[in-house]
């Protein structure tokens, strides 16, 4: 038995989406019925009200601010320095088209980043000439990271921006060493916290980044739409507004041509917006918040250790993740060449009702705390029917 600190039938019970099928996939995680709750009563609301009844501003208003707080709170930030987004790659353009970018400046990624975390460099070297230079994860380990990693750094490197969980492998980058030794080479960090936030305990003032990009719609278990880019205090004026719009500025005048950005994170925040949607991000992080974070990351790893040990009794089959504890969070690649079955994810969800990600010739199977040790159990019972 896992041996855990939740009522985990009861979590059970408010996630509708996990009644009658196995959640191994996180790209988007089921959502809990008091989140669907929050999102159809502020929707009803503006549908009843109408989107400019001043109680409906007002309660828009609330919701928005306070989901601000309660990211803040969760990473550890001040409100200050977060921007709510729609998605982790929002967070990262801020940035990227935020920095003055010469031709010639160099960027350092990793070789495991999702297109999210690459494609915004690979625009910038096409547009800007810039220089992506690529740091190798595998093997994985903590001291030669750090060493690839200082011989990457030039005197040209503008931005290190890597996952502070590997979307391929679930591999935990050790952040706090990778942005202490960037800092003593003056380059600032942008972590990609897709797979990390809501998942692991995240406080972006121990870590020492200097952005953190995010969203709620995977472990956090929030709707899709809702995402933060925290942006260290120091950093808010000298990150230019690569978007600008209504409510990026504090003044603007048509006539003198002259405008003021708000001093804070929110100055990214252009345009018309969902924002009533982020109230239901709040309900979100407080149910994370009482179940515990750290709970969430115990029982989640207790899960992928009973996944990778039956796995590993499976012949065809090859795991591709660290097995390092300290390295390795909720997700598990797996070399899946042998069985030649590119239709792996549908299989799955034909014969067994299990969500995977699987293409080709691999498969990543995430291990969410909400899961059951029986359906880790029955997913590798079913992988025992394929045939290398
Ligand atoms: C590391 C990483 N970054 C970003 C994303 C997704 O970005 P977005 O929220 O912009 O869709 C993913 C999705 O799987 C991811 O794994």
């Amino acid at each position: 038995m896992v041996d855990t600190h939740m009522d985990i039938e009861a979590i059970r019970r408010e996630i509708p989406a996990v009644q009658g099928r196995s959640y191994l996939n996180m790209s988007y995680g089921p959502k809990p019925r008091a989140v669907t709750d929050e999102v159809i009563r502020m929707t009803r609301l503006i549908s009843e009200a109408g989107p400019l009844a001043p109680p409906v501003v007002d309660e828009i208003d609330r919701v928005y601010e306070g989901a601000r707080v309660d990211m803040a709170g969760l990473l550890g930030a001040s409100t200050k320095e977060i921007a709510l987004t729609r998605n982790v790659s929002e967070g990262i353009n801020m940035v990227a088209t935020g920095i003055d970018w010469a031709p010639g400046d160099e960027v350092i990624i990793t070789d495991e980043e999702h297109p999210a975390g690459s494609l915004p460099w690979m625009n910038l070297a096409k547009r800007r000439g810039v220089v992506v230079r690529k740091l190798k994860l595998a093997p994985y380990e903590t001291e030669g990271l750090l060493d690839r990693l200082d011989e990457l750094i030039t005197e040209r490197t503008r931005l290190v921006c890597l996952s502070h969980v590997a979307t391929k492998t679930g591999y935990l980058v050790p952040a706090r060493e990778v942005c202490d030794l960037a800092r003593g080479r003056s380059v600032p960090v942008l972590l990609d916290g897709a797979h990390a936030v809501g998942l692991i305990p995240v406080d972006v003032k121990e870590i020492g980044a200097n952005y953190y990009s995010g969203c709620g719609h995977k472990w956090l278990l929030a709707p899709q739409g809702t995402g933060f880019l925290y942006v260290d205090e120091d950093y808010i004026d000298s990150l230019e507004l690569g978007w600008i719009g209504a409510n990026s500025t504090e003044t603007w005048n048509l006539d003198t041509l002259e405008f003021a950005p708000l001093d804070s994170a929110a100055k990214f925040e252009f345009g018309t917006r969902d924002r009533a949607v982020f109230g239901a991000l709040s309900v979100a992080i407080r149910s994370a918040k009482e179940i515990g974070i750290e709970n969430i990351a115990e029982r989640s790893w207790k899960l992928t250790k009973r996944l990778r040990d039956g796995a590993s009794k499976i012949p065809g089959l090859r795991a591709e993740s660290s097995p390092d504890p300290r390295r390795s969070t909720a997700i598990s690649r797996f070399d899946t060449s042998a069985f030649e079955r590119p239709d792996l994810m549908d299989w799955f969800w034909d014969e067994h009702r299990i969500i995977v990600a699987a293409r080709d010739a691999w498969m990543r199977i995430s291990t969410p705390y909400f899961v059951l040790e029986e359906e880790i159990d029955r997913f590798v019972s079913a992988l025992g029917e394929l045939q290398p």
